[in-house]
């Protein structure tokens, strides 16, 4: 067999093991080693790599071999650490690959005295490997095994190593150190070529090739080629010299030096007098040889004897050109590869670059700027601290000369005053270090040029440049060289100078196992922040942009060295956003990656350190606490004080689950049955309900029996079960559910599991339907199946036989499950005896009537600190409060394997009648977000503002900020009428006005009375409130309702007059439009009212109801639905109509099963006729014949208009309705901007939008400059997107939303710029195709109304729906199930060529699949599952 070298030396260092370093140029450029290596640490080239590898060793044990595969440039870069004592004291086998045939590398390591060999072929490769950890063992010391590619003898045949042979000499104690080469059989010189006779001799330290062996043998030369450098073993070179030899010429490969003194000169005479009676040579001479191609070695080797031959030979000559790049194919290849990565990562980090810049557009020099053409020293940071260093120099220089000048006069400018005087201003600040501005310098320079006479001015002038002070920035990172070493660190704090520096760590938190340059220059900042005197800070811009705003700002305010550790982690360097974002998170939420802000020069002990993330690592808090912060900070932030203590309240959780085992052990011992452990794995609850109620059966039954999350089941003691039994759901495509995701990877990868004293049985839930086409069948049931078997393999005995459960059957799993578990309790013996009684399911409809009108244990659930959850009951109550408790699904994984409860936060959503909010109400959103929430405005699709990330102890500041507002939550979610939403309408203000109090009316008017929300949330008071905040609410005249009602009896209850105690039976939504606008998708919602408007004046509406969007995959009973029209009704009665409406759904919807208790299926069951006579029979009056109205788009009209009263309207395109500020588009500053200045008195106000957008509304012409400058510096005023982006919309789905299967709102844009350029190329940037996403089928974006919609199934796959209808009148139809981005795009983008060459004169893409026959219509609701293409 032949093998590669790296091949064959990898064969060596895995069969010796202990810890292996791979070094690589870039994160996505991987060594020749890489791929043999596994579970290697991989470093990067240019991080210092020995540094890192120098503090692996100070942890690991000192018996453990270590080896690092390393290429020649990497370890010339890391001389200065290779002589740390430790690297001679260690087993550390170096593998260099000298992959720019420069070995002028091997000998600089010659002052180490590690043992260096050389091999050349990958025989040699593997034999000098054995021979490399022989040594190391013996020596106890580090070896350097250099190797070349090799072009030498590669196909020379030899074994490897059998696995079963020792890599160390039996008897290596034993055995001399001089031996262990001969044991080996390797020489520490080797005659090459074979001559007669020779006179002259070469010792080569270089790379042999055929050519050049062959040119030496023509010229009778005998070529010896190094194979130990050291120890460099003179006596034995000259033993094997022949005598007919009588010049030497020290030949040196290298392609970097010429003329230079050879270190292999100096190797040789240092002892040669000693052993000169060996050999007298006539002639030593030193050359070194350069590039030569194959066809000139001839010429080349004769040049170079000929001057060796000579009576005077030069030295040092080079042969064949230097200093150029002699490299091999792939090695340019990897090059290339390597600029490439620099140039990704580059581009990754202007996310911080940019932010430096905008912040400092003047003045900002950064020091080691990088230049991709030259791509080397000037990056370095010692190079940039070096160029500072002259600048400072320089600019002292002319410090002195202004002082000087200024003490003795020596000005004659034409305002010698005013001169002295901005010049000693100058003196002032530049001694200060603080920032001065251009306009000074500028002032001083046009001064000094109008004195031509002296000569002090011309010499100032010289020095003209170092007047303008900069913010002077470092950067380190993977692009720019990161070569910041201790001692680079070192120099700048202790420098004390006014210089910043940006360290930029891509190290993921999830690869912190494998690498540990990471877990460096974290500690930088431990480092600074205990040599004092510096500004630190820890800041991940995706995971707060402000914070990495305040710390640039403060760093450059502050008068000394700054450090920011800012982090960007990526796997490699074509990671996306999305990916950066989310590891980000993880590091942040675990503490691995803090955010903190720390100010020496503020004197306040309880300011200077600013914790803005809530989890710590140990060193940190040990830092903290040694200053005492870390009390401080508790004191000030309770989240944090509840994390700090979460690990001891771990131990507690311990102790008491401890407790509780014992208690139920004893319990068990009660019982007389068989024992039997029921486990389960479930993402949505359904597997997890059967577990339990299969433990309480067999309670019931007599059995021993417990229960557990698979992942809480310990794969060692799997073996002491007596019977268990494995419930599991499938997740995913085939997946296991994430609580028992880790159980199964501990038991795939299991070697020595004995089940055979263990019985067993798995039952699994899936949905034969998931994945519907013939080669995704195997998913079915994945789970349960592969644990099936997996445990038969490990020699289970099976209680019954594995038994499946699917969502099609006509009882769903239960199905399946009634059959399986029948078998089970008969393999006990327990069949016979008499089960309990099942406890009926708590339902919906049982939590509404027990909680009191909607109070539940809510105010209880606030104050238990002991978690960030509220009860399960709660949960469903919050939902009419405004609130949903949702967890952050980013890091659910992380945080579970780190024993932590999933990162509760609530999300909060406003009731907004109108969708519209003044300036004040607008900055009170803002503040909250940022001093509640996550820091971003979500503008929902039904046009209110949501906030995302609100921790249950800023629950209720949050929602009393809001009342405070004029703004209140009540009914915003829940089994009750929501939000009216309305359409925006910039164009026409008296009928937005009309609308608008019909629309805030009927808010009002279906408002639960309940006094509960008050209660919990508003009475009292709080210590999060401002002054001004109780009275707002108390004396708001609408809204919650305040006081309980009076009634006989003198008794004080709550009373809800419309929805009595159990509300509705699910959800209720009404919206207003005016044609021709739609932008609220009229047809969506249970009632949709279309306003018939005559001469500006509204005069009524034409009433659809039973529009509804929410379905569930696979199951054909539940469907979305487009209103059905009931006719017409005058504006004054409307309000009454929608009442009846809603009370004939209360009393005729279903409330025993939720997904058919909406308005539709209502509806349907009875019939539209039936339904509508229903509520007349309530009504006072008959719904009248629709008016006639056209209804044309269902988009947002964008950009600038006037209505009729002359005020302007703004419509701006708030990307998925998500107000945030990121480098590219600080949006949320702007907003905030403009209502600070609106609400200086002005006119205007913000209108949401049912797209997700957002308005600035009712502006006089005279503020129009201001907002439309406003609206330009905060990027807010581009609407110049494709149509399709603009018609486009998402919901929140990850990582928030519990229901997501896959992402929405942060693919959404991602997927369109991915068919931007397609649409460019047809000629379509300009035709609007209404295109939606969701991450489930619930349908919040209303996806099923779209031309073209996405809706996840699982992570990473969708659903495609074509043939909506353009202004959302028609509901459109699945035409490919559980498609990937690959696949959506060569769908989609054919279909879109196709209509932009076939389509008729204006026919909308919708509308165009269905003429062609790509998807049948669609006409109700009932039939959107016929017709299904057969290949979908
Ligand atoms: C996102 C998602 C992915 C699913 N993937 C599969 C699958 O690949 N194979 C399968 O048989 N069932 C699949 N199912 C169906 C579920 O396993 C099934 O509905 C089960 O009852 C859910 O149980 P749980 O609530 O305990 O998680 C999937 C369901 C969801 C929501
Ligand atoms: S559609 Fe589904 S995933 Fe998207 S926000 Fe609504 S419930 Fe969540």
């Amino acid at each position: 067999m032949t093998f590669s070298q790296p091949e064959a030396i990898a064969h060596i260092a895995n069969l010796v093991g202990g810890t292996v370093y791979v070094t690589q140029p870039a994160k996505s450029v991987e060594s020749s080693f890489t791929s043999y290596f596994p579970n290697a640490n991989i470093l990067i080239d240019a991080n210092d790599a020995y540094f890192a590898i120098q503090t692996g060793l100070e942890t690991n044990s000192i018996d453990e071999f270590t080896t690092v595969t390393t290429s020649g440039s990497t370890i010339f870069k890391n001389l200065p650490f290779l002589s740390s004592n430790i690297f001679s004291n260690r087993k550390v086998v170096s593998h260099v690959e000298l992959d720019s045939f420069d070995f002028s590398i091997v000998a600089s390591l010659r002052d180490l005295n590690y043992p260096v060999i050389i091999s050349q072929t990958p025989k040699e490769a593997q034999t000098y490997s054995v021979l490399a950890y022989n040594l190391a063992t013996k020596l106890n010391t580090s070896v350097f095994h250099f190797f070349a590619p090799s072009s030498f003898k590669t196909d020379e045949k030899f074994k490897l190593l059998e696995l079963t042979n020792s890599v160390i000499l039996k008897d290596l104690e034993n055995i001399e150190i001089e031996n262990v080469y001969g044991e080996l059989n390797v020489p520490f010189f080797e005659i090459i070529n074979s001559v007669n006779n020779a006179k002259d001799s070469i010792l080569y330290l270089g790379q042999l090739n055929k050519e050049l062996i062959d040119a030496i043998t023509k010229e009778n030369t005998l070529l010896i080629s190094i194979k130990v450098y050291q120890p460099f073993e003179l006596s034995s070179l000259l033993s094997i010299i022949p005598s007919s030899v009588e010049t030497l010429t020290l030949l040196e490969q290298s392609t970097s030096s010429s003329n230079s003194f050879s270190p292999l000169l100096l190797d040789f005479f240092q002892s040669y007098s000693k052993y000169q009676s060996l050999k007298n040579f006539t002639k030593v001479v030193a050359a070194n040889l350069g590039f030569v191609s194959n066809d000139k070695f001839d010429s080349t080797i004769s040049n170079l004897l000929t001057n060796s031959r000579s009576n005077n030979p030069i030295q040092h000559l080079s042969f064949g050109k230097v200093n150029t790049e002699l490299t091999t194919k792939s090695y340019k290849q990897k090059y290339d590869e390597h600029i490439k990565s620099i140039n990704n990562a580059h581009s990754k980090e202007q996310a911080y670059l940019k932010l430096l810049n905008q912040i400092n557009p003047e003045n900002l020099t950064i020091l080691n700027e990088i230049d991709s053409e030259n791509i080397g020293l000037e990056s370095n940071p010692e190079f940039g601290y070096g160029s500072f260093l002259f600048n400072q120099e320089k600019q002292q220089e002319l410090i002195n000369l202004v002082y000087n000048s200024i003490q003795e006069n020596l000005f004659q400018s034409i305002d010698n005053a005013n001169l002295i005087d901005l010049l000693t201003k100058w003196l002032v600040l530049v001694r200060e270090g603080i920032k001065i501005d251009k306009s000074l310098t500028n002032e001083i320079i046009s001064l000094l040029n109008t004195d031509e006479q002296s000569s002090s001015t011309r010499d100032i002038l010289k020095l003209s440049q170092y007047f303008y002070v900069d913010s002077n920035w470092l950067i380190g990172s993977d692009s720019w060289a990161y070569d910041l070493g201790s001692s680079g660190v070192h120099n700048l704090i202790s420098s004390g100078k006014n210089i910043n520096m940006l360290i930029i760590d891509s190290e993921p938190y999830n690869e912190k196992s494998k690498t540990i340059n990471g877990l460096r220059k974290k500690d930088i900042g431990l480092y600074a922040m205990n040599y004092g005197g510096v500004y630190v800070a820890s800041v991940a811009i995706y995971s707060s942009y402000t914070q990495v705003l305040q710390a640039f700002i403060e760093a450059e305010k502050f008068n000394g060295p700054s450090i920011i550790l800012a982090y960007l982690p990526y796997k490699t360097e074509l990671d996306s956003a999305l990916s950066i974002l989310q590891e980000t998170k993880r590091a942040v939420d675990t503490g691995y990656w803090p955010l903190y802000r720390y100010d020496p020069s503020i004197e306040d002990e309880t300011q200077s350190f600013k914790l803005d993330s809530s989890n710590l690592r140990k060193q940190l808090q040990d830092f903290l606490d040694r200053d005492n912060k870390l009390t401080l900070l508790a004191a000030k932030d309770p989240s944090l004080s509840r994390n700090l203590i979460a690990s001891a309240n771990s131990e507690i959780r311990n102790k008491q689950k401890k407790i509780a085992d014992e208690s139920f052990a004893q319990l068990l011992q009660g019982l007389s049955g068989p024992p039997l452990t029921v486990t389960f794995a479930s993402d949505g609850g359904n597997a997890e309900a059967l577990a339990k109620k299969v433990n309480r059966q067999a309670l019931g039954r007599g059995l021993k029996s417990i229960i557990l999350a698979m992942d809480d089941l310990s794969i060692e003691d799997l073996s002491t079960e007596t019977n268990i039994v494995f419930i599991t759901s499938t997740s995913g495509q085939g997946e296991f559910p994430t609580n028992g995701k880790q159980f199964w990877d501990g038991i795939k990868n299991s070697t020595d599991l004995d089940l055979a004293s263990v019985k067993y049985s798995v039952f699994g839930l899936g949905d034969s339907q998931y994945w519907p086409r013939k080669e995704d069948k195997h998913y079915y049931n994945k789970p349960a199946k592969d644990l099936d078997s997996k445990l038969k393999l490990y020699g289970g005995i099976e209680l019954a036989e594995i038994g499946l459960g699917d969502d099609q059957d006509a009882d769903g799993f239960n199905t399946g499950f009634n059959e399986w578990i029948s078998k089970i309790w008969i393999a006990l013996g327990v069949d016979n005896i008499e089960g309990i009684e099942e406890p009926k399911p708590i339902t919906n409809e049982d939590m509404k009537i027990g909680s009191n009108f909607l109070r539940g244990t809510i105010a209880e659930g606030l104050q238990d600190q002991s978690t960030g959850a509220i009860s399960a009951v709660d949960q469903q109550l919050t939902k009419f409060h405004g609130i949903y408790m949702q967890d952050d699904r980013d890091i659910r994984d992380e945080r579970k394997s780190q024993g932590l409860e999933p990162a509760y936060a609530f999300m909060v959503r406003l009731r907004l009648p109108g969708g519209k909010a003044t300036p004040a109400q607008y900055l009170k959103m803002d503040e909250l977000s940022d001093e509640r929430g996550n820091g971003t405005i979500k503008l929902t699709t039904r046009a209110t503002f949501q906030l995302h990330g609100v921790v249950k102890h800023d629950l209720k500041p949050a929602i009393r900020g809001m009342n405070s507002a004029l703004l209140d939550t009540l009914a915003a979610c829940g089994d009750v009428n929501r939000n009216v939403m309305i359409s925006a309408l910039p164009n026409n203000a008296k009928v937005h006005s009309q609308i608008s109090k019909i629309g805030t009316l009927i808010s009002e008017h279906l408002l639960p009375q309940t006094t509960a929300y008050h209660e919990i949330w508003l009475e009292g008071e709080d210590e999060g409130d401002k002054p001004g905040d109780r009275e707002a609410w108390e004396t708001r005249k609408v809204g919650p309702k305040k006081k309980k009602t009076l009634v006989s009896g003198n008794a004080l209850v709550d009373y809800e007059p419309l929805y009595g105690p159990t509300y509705l039976p699910r959800k209720f939504k009404i919206v207003i439009t005016v044609p021709p606008y739609n932008d609220v998708d009229v047809y969506a919602h249970d009632i949709g009212l279309i306003a018939i408007v005559e001469d500006n004046e509204v005069i009524g509406f034409n009433l659809l109801a039973g529009g509804g969007m929410g379905s569930t995959h696979n199951n054909k009973k539940t469907y979305p639905r487009t209103g059905s029209m009931f006719g017409y009704v005058p504006k004054d009665k409307v309000h009454i109509a929608c009442e009846k409406i809603m009370l004939v759904q209360r009393d005729f919807g279903d409330r025993t099963n939720r997904k058919h208790a909406r308005l539709k299926y209502t509806i349907d069951d009875l019939g539209v006729e039936v339904f509508k006579q229903k509520v007349e029979d309530l009504l006072d009056f008959k719904f009248e014949e629709a008016k006639e109205f056209e209804i044309k788009s269902n988009v947002d009209y964008f950009g600038w208009t006037k209505d009729e009263l002359g005020y302007n309207h703004f419509t701006a395109f708030i990307e998925n309705g998500r107000i945030e500020d990121t480098v590219e588009l600080p949006q949320k500053t702007g907003l905030k901007k403009i209502a600070q200045y609106l609400n200086g008195g002005r006119s205007g106000e913000f209108r949401l939008t049912g797209n997700q957008h957002l308005l600035i509304s009712n502006i006089e012409d005279n503020d129009l400059d201001e907002i439309k400058s406003l609206l330009s510096q905060y990027k807010l005023s581009n609407t110049d997107f494709s149509s399709l982006r603009l018609s486009s919309a998402a919901c929140v789905a990850f990582p928030t939303c519990g229901l997501a299967m896959a992402e929405s709102e942060r693919y959404l844009p991602e997927l369109i710029s991915k068919l931007e350029t397609s649409l460019e190329e047809y000629g379509l940037r300009h035709d609007s195709v209404v295109m939606r996403m969701t991450g489930c089928p619930n349908g919040c974006a209303r996806p099923w109304l779209a031309e073209v919609a996405l809706v996840g199934k699982a992570y990473g796959a969708y659903n495609l729906l074509l043939g909506g209808g353009h202004h959302g009148q028609r509901l459109n139809k699945i035409y490919r199930y559980s498609i990937k981005e690959d696949e959506i795009l060569d769908i989609l983008k054919p279909l879109f060529k196709r209509w932009s060459l076939e389509r008729y004169d204006g026919e909308h893409f919708g509308d165009f699949c269905i003429r062609v026959g790509v998807i049948k219509p669609t006409t109700e609701g009932k039939y959107f599952h016929d017709d299904i293409p057969e290949d979908a």
